[in-house]
């Protein structure tokens, strides 16, 4: 049986993104809703094409969770389109499955005339999301007044949008009540709009790492920290001779096993030092948070290893207080794996452990009978190689972090400078 089913990853995708705001996802899964169905009427995408067109549109606000743009987005009046519209793109090019799509993100917010003036790829797909981004706002305010929003369309044909795009959502409204069943309030089911095209183990391993990278909207050292415990958990599992399955269930019980931080306030997860108490016990929720957002969707041995990660052998860990006999080795693997990563992760407030104060720490906690003695020692044996790995691992996925700093700042220079389109004067507030 997979770690996810392919079904079940636009449900991870939900509700991790909920525990950021979840008024972005309503608003994501009923631009998905519509975009499905205007590329049914439209019929140029089939498939995987589809498939993926549906998470790009459910995805299509994703830069505005990391550009402070949330709030001024959710009121669906943001005078500046480019700041989550530029995010939003080179995240999903740069680390997502999406990236071959990432231009319709980019350009969502842009007029016909200047679309075609860039000669734009993903033209279409743009303005197909543009159009049901403006739909969704439009029903959401002013409920099913189809009048009003045929007027609305009108006024922005050849300017907002291509009249071929107006002409399709007339098309499709006609068909599906598209304007009637988002002013019904009727929820959408993601997975009922996707043709199922099923992904390879492959594009899931892309979808979830892409999830691990959305955890950076809260905090960079958590995406680090998150790829450093998988390879060490994946080196040490593989040292230890562990089965191919159980490799798996480790690899993808530690690669999801901080998901639950993304819902943890920014200022408890960057503290800058020890955590109070009080403090403390809110970041403790991230064990339960993560198993809000697995629970049902990840097979359960995985589940497991993510939520475990914080047991002790002793019974002193948290949340369940289990003791030795409850927990499996790949459990232990992973509870080492993240002490490790933390030890070695660098925090505003300490340095990186070099290798001998790691150990040292490592033993004493083995000496206190908190964690797995064997798991210590295949760690101190093979200290220099399982770091090598992890560098590898990491040095690729900072770049890119980097990457999409410099190219925001450079883009966001370009695109501003061609200036942004005004409300209408005589229109509603939606431009
Ligand atoms: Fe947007
Ligand atoms: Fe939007
Ligand atoms: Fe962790």
């Amino acid at each position: 049986m997979p770690i996810v089913n392919s079904a079940n990853i636009s449900v991870l995708v939900q509700r991790t993104l909920n525990l950021v705001d979840p008024r972005l996802v309503d608003h994501g899964l009923r631009v998905a809703y519509l975009v499905s169905r205007l590329l049914e009427v439209q019929g140029r995408y089939t498939g995987r094409d589809f498939q993926d067109l549906c998470f790009l549109a459910m995805l299509h606000d994703v830069g505005a969770y990391k550009t402070d743009e949330i709030d001024r987005m959710v009121q669906f009046e943001s005078e500046n389109i480019w700041e989550h519209s530029i995010y939003g793109y080179l995240f999903l090019r740069r680390l997502s499955p999406l990236g071959k799509w990432a231009d319709g993100v980019l350009f969502h917010h842009i007029g016909a005339p200047l679309l075609n003036a860039l000669d734009a790829p993903c033209r279409d797909v743009a303005q197909i999301i543009n159009l049901a981004d403006r739909v969704d706002v439009f029903v959401s305010d002013h409920g099913p007044d189809r009048p009003g929003l045929s007027a609305y369309l009108e006024r922005s044909r050849g300017g907002r949008f291509g009249g071929e795009f107006v002409d399709l959502f007339y098309a499709a409204d006609a068909r599906f009540d598209l304007t009637g069943r988002l002013a019904g309030g009727e929820a959408v089911a993601f997975t009922d709009i996707l043709p199922r095209v099923s992904l390879s183990d492959g594009d899931i391993d892309t979808y979830l790492w892409m999830l691990v990278y959305t955890i950076d909207f809260r905090s960079q050292h958590t995406v680090t920290h998150t790829i450093t415990t998988t390879r060490i958990s994946d080196a040490v599992a593989r040292l230890m001779g562990m089965g191919p399955e159980e490799a798996l269930h480790i690899h993808y019980g530690a690669m999801l096993h901080d998901l639950g931080k993304i819902g943890i306030p920014v200022e408890i997860l960057e503290y800058p030092g020890r955590l109070s108490p009080q403090a403390m016990a809110v970041m403790r929720t991230h064990v339960s948070l993560t198993g809000e957002i697995l629970g049902g969707a990840v097979d359960s041995v995985t589940t497991q290893i993510a939520l475990r990660h914080h047991e002790k052998l002793d019974g002193s860990g948290y949340p369940a207080g289990l003791c030795g006999a409850e927990l499996t080795l790949s459990q232990r693997i992973v509870v080492v794996a993240d002490i490790v990563s933390a030890l070695l992760g660098t925090r505003s407030y300490k340095d990186a452990y070099p290798k001998e104060k790691t150990l040292s720490i490592l033993r004493e906690q083995t000496a206190r009978g908190l964690i797995d003695p064997a798991v210590v020692e295949v760690i101190a044996l093979h200290f220099d190689e399982i770091l090598s790995e992890v560098r590898e691992h990491c040095t690729p996925v900072l770049a890119a972090y980097r990457g999409i700093t410099a190219e925001y700042g450079e883009l966001l220079r370009t695109y501003s400078a061609l200036g942004t389109e005004k409300r209408s004067p005589s229109g509603p507030q939606y431009h």
